[in-house]
C-alpha cells in the first residue's frame, strides 16, 4: 500500500482487519516501526476524532506526528496550474506540498468538498494535487469524496458485534439542518461491497449517491421496510447528489428513534460522530443499550494505526 486514500486501495479486508484486531489487542507490538519517522496531518476542516485517533494509532507506532490547521494557522494556498498569484492566494500548493513533504514521512490530509462544484469535488482536487507534487505516501483524513480511514473502524466494529456470519447492515439517510458531504456514506457502501453482509441503502427518494458507487446495491424508499430485521442500522445525513449539495428534505419523520429501532432485530446502533441529537437520531437511541458509536470511534485508533502500519511496512 502506498497511498490511502479510497477505501478501493485495500487489497485484502480480511488481512487488514485481523491486522486491525492484532493491534488492538497489543496496540505497541509495532512501535519500532515508526521510530525516526514522522507523520505530517494537515487540516482543511475542524476535526476531533480523525485528529486525535491519528495522533494516538502514530504513537503508538514510535511515529513523530506534527500537525498544521491550513486554514487557520499557514499561508491559503492556490492550486490552479498557472494562476496569477495577485489575489489572496499567498502560496501555490506546488511549493508547499515539497516543503511539507521536506519534514514528513507520511502525509495525511482532510479536506472537505465545495458541495458546489461535482466534478472538482470528485477528483479529489486537493488531495490529489498533494499526491501530485510529493512521492511520499499519502492518506486522506477525509477527501471530498471519501472517509475511508471511518469505513475502516465501521468494518472492524461490525465484526466484533455482529452476531450472526451474515448480519443485515442499513444504511440510513436523516435528517441534518446543514449540507453535508458524500464522503462517508460512499466509503462505507464501498465498505459494505467489499465485506460479508446483507447491505441495504434508505433513504428519500431523490437522495440517491452516486451511482458509480452504489453500484447494485439494494435501495429501499421505505425506512420502515429496510429496518425489518436489521441487525446494524447506520445514519448518516448527507446532501442531495443529483442536486448537488443543496438540502431538499428535512424531514423529520426519517430520524432514527425507539419505535424505528423496535422494528429491528435488536440492531445495534451506529453513527461516525459528530451526531446531532434529535435531528440523526433521538436522545433515547443514541443513550440505549444497543448504541456503539463510542466504541465506533475507539476503533479509529486501531484502523488508523493498521494503515499506517502498511504503509511503513510496505514502504521499508
Ligand atoms: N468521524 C469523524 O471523522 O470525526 P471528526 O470529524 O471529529 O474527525
Amino acid at each position: 500500500m502506498k497511498h490511502f486514500t479510497s477505501v478501493n486501495h485495500i487489497d485484502d479486508l480480511d488481512e487488514l482487519l485481523l491486522l486491525a484486531k492484532q493491534i488492538k489487542s497489543d496496540p505497541y507490538a509495532h512501535k519500532a516501526l515508526g521510530t525516526n519517522k514522522t507523520i505530517g496531518l494537515l487540516f482543511f476542516n475542524p476535526s476531533l476524532r480523525t485528529r486525535l485517533s491519528t495522533q494516538k494509532a502514530a504513537a503508538n507506532l514510535g511515529m513523530n506526528c506534527i500537525t498544521l490547521n491550513l486554514n487557520t494557522e499557514s499561508w491559503s494556498l492556490e492550486f490552479e496550474d498557472g494562476a496569477v498569484m495577485d489575489g489572496a492566494k499567498s502560496e501555490h500548493i506546488k511549493e508547499a506540498a515539497q516543503v511539507v513533504a521536506q519534514y514528513c514521512d507520511i502525509i495525511a490530509i482532510r479536506s472537505f468538498p465545495t458541495l458546489t462544484d461535482k466534478e472538482k469535488d470528485e477528483a479529489e482536487y486537493v488531495i490529489n494535487a498533494f499526491i501530485k507534487a510529493v512521492s511520499i505516501p499519502v492518506i486522506s483524513l477525509e477527501g471530498s469524496s471519501e472517509h475511508p480511514l471511518q469505513a475502516v473502524a465501521d468494518i472492524l466494529t461490525i465484526q466484533e458485534y455482529k452476531t450472526l456470519q451474515k448480519p443485515k447492515v442499513v444504511l440510513t439517510w436523516a435528517p441534518h439542518p446543514k449540507a453535508l458531504p458524500h464522503a462517508v456514506p460512499n466509503s462505507f457502501v464501498k465498505m459494505m461491497q467489499k465485506a460479508n453482509v446483507d447491505f441495504v441503502i434508505t433513504h428519500p427518494e431523490g437522495y440517491e449517491l452516486n451511482p458509480e458507487i452504489t453500484q447494485n446495491s439494494t435501495i429501499v424508499y421505505n425506512q420502515d421496510k429496510a429496518f425489518e430485521n436489521a441487525d446494524f442500522i447506520y445514519a448518516k445525513n448527507w446532501s442531495n447528489y443529483n442536486d448537488y449539495g443543496a438540502i431538499t428534505s428535512q424531514d423529520l419523520s426519517w430520524m432514527v428513534t425507539p419505535e424505528k429501532m423496535a422494528l429491528t432485530n435488536q440492531a445495534k446502533f451506529m453513527h461516525c460522530l459528530p451526531v446531532r441529537r434529535n435531528q440523526i437520531v433521538s436522545d433515547a437511541v443514541l443513550d440505549g443499550e444497543n448504541s456503539i458509536v463510542i466504541p465506533q470511534a475507539n476503533n479509529r485508533t486501531y484502523a488508523t494505526q493498521a494503515i499506517l502500519t502498511k504503509i511503513l511496512q510496505d514502504e521499508k
